[in-house]
């Protein structure tokens, strides 16, 4: 395994709970049959995702993490909790990193319904976990991708939007605002968008958090020329 310098540390190691049970809901409405994940960790978002797919079918779940089995990473505490919850079987643990994990699925012609990218988070990981997670999804799948409210997801989520054939699912992703001036012009400008925009951003606010979803509406390379401010 390529060393890298960068170890989990430094990330909170868990979602709120609301965020699994959204996640859960996620798997359970799309129907996967393979669904894959980037960052396990204690292994709670990789057993919500199994409990979700075994209640609508059978369990086919790849989870990367080059940090799992470190003694100064989670020490295999993630892969443990999977085994406990009996998910052991079901699980393809990869403990590689996500770009070089990424690409040998793609050359081994794996295709996935569900993906969560939930990794290291700036904005030059998220955008390649990405950019693997579009060629890996099947259309009509759906990528999910945690903290979405720090800004170089939040930007990468902005670049899906602009840029890729996919529909929002979850309310539209918030980027974390540090100035009160700033959030309460936010409030207002939502307000004044409307009902629609303020269940959205209630439900961001009480339900999603920082989860934001994508379903693929299709393949789609963006243009050699193309470009729109993101
Ligand atoms: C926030 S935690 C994931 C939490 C997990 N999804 C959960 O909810 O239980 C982030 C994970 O990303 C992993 N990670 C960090 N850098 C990575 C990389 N380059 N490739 C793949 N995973 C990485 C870390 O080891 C850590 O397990």
């Amino acid at each position: 395994m390529t060393t890298h310098k960068e170890l989990p540390a430094s990330q909170p190691a868990a979602m709120r709970p609301m965020e699994y049970d959204v996640l859960g809901q996620l798997v359970r409405d799309v129907r996967p049959e393979n669904t894959l994940e980037v960052g396990m960790a204690n292994g709670q978002s990789t057993i919500e995702i199994c409990r979700a797919a075994q209640q609508i079918g059978a369990v086919n779940h790849v989870s990367i993490d080059p940090f799992q089995s470190q003694p100064d990473g989670w020490g295999g505490r993630g892969i443990t909790a999977v085994n406990e919850a009996g998910f052991g079987d079901a699980v393809e643990l990869i403990e590689d990193f996500d770009y070089l994990a990424l690409p040998r699925l793609v050359t081994e012609n794996r295709k996935f319904e569900f993906i969560l990218l939930d990794g290291w988070h700036s904005f030059d990981f998220t955008l390649t976990d990405f950019f693997f997670a579009d060629l890996l999804l099947a259309t009509g799948g759906v990528v999910v991708f945690h903290d979405s409210a720090l800004p170089a997801v939040h930007k990468v989520c902005r670049f899906v939007e602009t840029h890729k054939a996919y529909e929002l699912v979850s309310p539209p992703p918030s980027v974390e605002l540090n100035s009160i001036t700033s959030k309460i012009i936010r409030r207002a400008a939502t307000f004044l968008k409307g009902r629609e925009a303020r269940k959205g951003a209630h439900l961001r606010r009480t339900r999603w958090y920082s989860l934001a979803a994508y379903r693929k509406l299709k393949d789609l390379q963006v243009g050699n020329t193309f470009f729109e401010s993101f």
